[in-house]
């Protein structure tokens, strides 16, 4: 039976309101466990509530049960050569094992994220626009690992100054034209910049005005828009400001939302709009704002132009970051009852964060960690201070002192507070452990408190520069173990700290794991 036969099917059987609670209870959803893609997915959804997607950006899974093209192109650094990376079968999960081959040992960039539903509304590389010049970065194709469904996979990990736009779409809603859009982003990876978007924007890249745009924001900005607590929030760009309700400024129905997968949904048609979200993981989706357009500074009618952008604002303003896990956009004013079912189904896909394999990292065998930034640092190697807690990097050899090259030794121990990742022991001194404090690391004495627990347990990656090993933060997932000015840190790609700084940081968190010197 093919899928249109299916839904009419259903359709006749479970008609209305009852076909939304069919399809949030499994009838149609399939619930995706480690060894079966789902049967359908959000875009079969949106398309048997008649508001089809006319836009499926993924590079984790399939947003279609039948969809088993491409996902994303990635293109590695050694030679220039682009590979698309597809699902692992009809409506399944990445491969993200073709990504890990064919990038081996070099740098790898996400240069397409290709539009699933069949309109060619694929994403590349933003250009200049108004706010500032480009062509924008593109995401390192290893900096946001994940599960889902069991399977490893790479989100898109937005650093400030990255982005992707198409200014040549078809059937994405112009004008007023009603639309409706989701995305899942990380919870926890954000900044008060301008602005990390996915959803509708000018065809110019420039800023054309109040109302020619309308995308989902997430992060802290308070510049224009707000809700309660300290943020991060859902909010829609309608250009010229991020809307939390229905006027600029304060509303107090946008909660602060940053559970580490979430997911957040806008929709917009002749004057109303809604702004809905919900943890990606489980549960179901809560109402932030429904209701007419901003009622002065003309976004009613809206004048929407039909561009799509991830990572940046309209008119190319690029200094937020983000990451994104997959993203629709429809065709028409999608209900609640379809929301919801498709929340049904993107809790059930089963996204997990923690470790995507801790490779040679063995617990119990002992290793020394050695840099690869080059020129400054291949032959230096991690390792403690015997005078004081700090964790740095140094020159060692074979003519090293046995206390130097016993600093620089570590017994990997399943992870303190996550025995799927890893921790690191000190090899001269028992009991103490690598751990982050305020974002630095230090070698403590593991007090058995929760907090020294995720503070010094590490979930190992693929190398950020596509060589080694990369040690994500379990606490804060975006965070790298880093070395910077030969200290050693927790450092995300970008940010507020001097040891955030973009250059080389992808070199820098990236490790040999290496024989141990002691
Ligand atoms: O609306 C907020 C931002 O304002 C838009 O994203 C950008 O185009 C403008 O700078």
């Amino acid at each position: 039976m093919t899928y249109r036969q299916l839904i009419r099917r259903a359709r006749k059987a479970v008609p209305g309101a009852a076909l939304t609670a069919a399809l949030t209870a499994g009838f149609l959803t399939g619930t995706a466990t480690t060894s079966q893609a789902a049967t359908q997915g959000p875009c079969d959804i949106y398309a048997a509530g008649r508001t089809p997607c006319v836009a499926a950006h993924s590079t984790t899974r399939a947003l279609y049960g039948s969809y088993g093209g491409p996902l994303y192109q990635v293109r590695r650094g050694t030679d220039n050569a682009t590979r698309d990376i597809g699902p692992l079968g009809a409506g399944g999960y990445a491969d993200a094992a073709a990504q890990d081959a064919f990038c081996a040992g070099t740098r790898c960039v996400i240069t397409v994220i290709y539009d699933q539903s069949g309109k060619g509304n694929h994403l590349t590389q933003a250009p200049g626009g108004g706010a500032a010049g480009g062509p924008d970065d593109l995401a390192n194709a290893f900096e946001a690992p994940v599960t889902v469904g069991g399977h490893k996979a790479y989100g898109v990990y937005v650093a400030p100054g990255t982005g992707y736009r198409n200014n040549h779409t078809t059937g994405v809603a112009t004008g007023d034209q009603p639309e409706g859009m989701y995305a899942i982003f990380d919870g926890t990876h954000v900044n008060g910049g301008c602005c990390f978007d996915y959803g509708n924007a000018e065809t110019s890249n420039n800023d054309d005005g109040n109302g020619t745009m309308e995308a989902l924001y997430f992060g802290s900005s308070k510049g224009w828009g707000w809700g309660s607590g300290n943020g991060p929030w859902v909010m829609a760009d309608l250009e010229n400001g991020l809307f939390s309700g229905v006027n600029r400024g304060f509303n107090a129905g946008d909660p602060s939302v940053d559970s580490r997968f979430l997911t957040a949904m806008l929709k917009g048609g002749p004057n109303r709009w809604a702004i809905r979200g919900g943890d990606a993981q489980s549960g179901g989706l809560s109402t932030f704002y429904n209701g007419v357009r901003p009622t002065a500074g003309g976004y009613n009618p809206m004048k929407k132009q039909g561009a799509i952008i991830l990572g940046i604002g309209g008119d190319n303003s690029k200094w937020a970051q983000g990451t994104f896990y997959e993203g629709v956009m429809t065709s028409g004013y999608p209900s609640d009852a379809t929301e919801n079912a498709v929340q049904a189904n993107i809790t059930a896909a089963g996204y997990t964060s923690g470790s995507t394999g801790t490779g040679t990292l063995t617990p119990g065998s002992r290793i020394s960690l050695q840099a690869t930034t080059a020129p400054c640092c291949t032959s230096h190697y991690l390792r403690h201070d015997d005078a004081d807690t700090k964790v740095v990097i140094s020159s060692l050899n074979s003519s090293s002192s046995a206390t130097d090259k016993a600093d620089a030794t570590w017994i990997v121990r399943a992870g303190l507070a996550d025995s799927s990742c890893v921790s690191f022991e000190s090899a001269d001194s028992p009991g103490r452990f690598l751990r982050h404090f305020n974002y630095q690391l230090y070698l403590n004495v593991d007090d058995g408190a929760g907090a020294f627990a995720q503070d010094a347990t590490f979930c190992p990656t693929k190398g950020n520069s596509g060589t080694g090993t990369s040690l994500q933060s379990v606490n804060f997932p975006t965070k790298y173990l880093r070395h910077y000015d030969y200290t050693a840190y927790v450092a995300s790609n970008g940010g507020a700290n001097s040891w955030d700084s973009t250059t080389s940081w992808a070199d820098d968190t990236s490790w040999t794991i290496a024989q141990p010197w002691s």
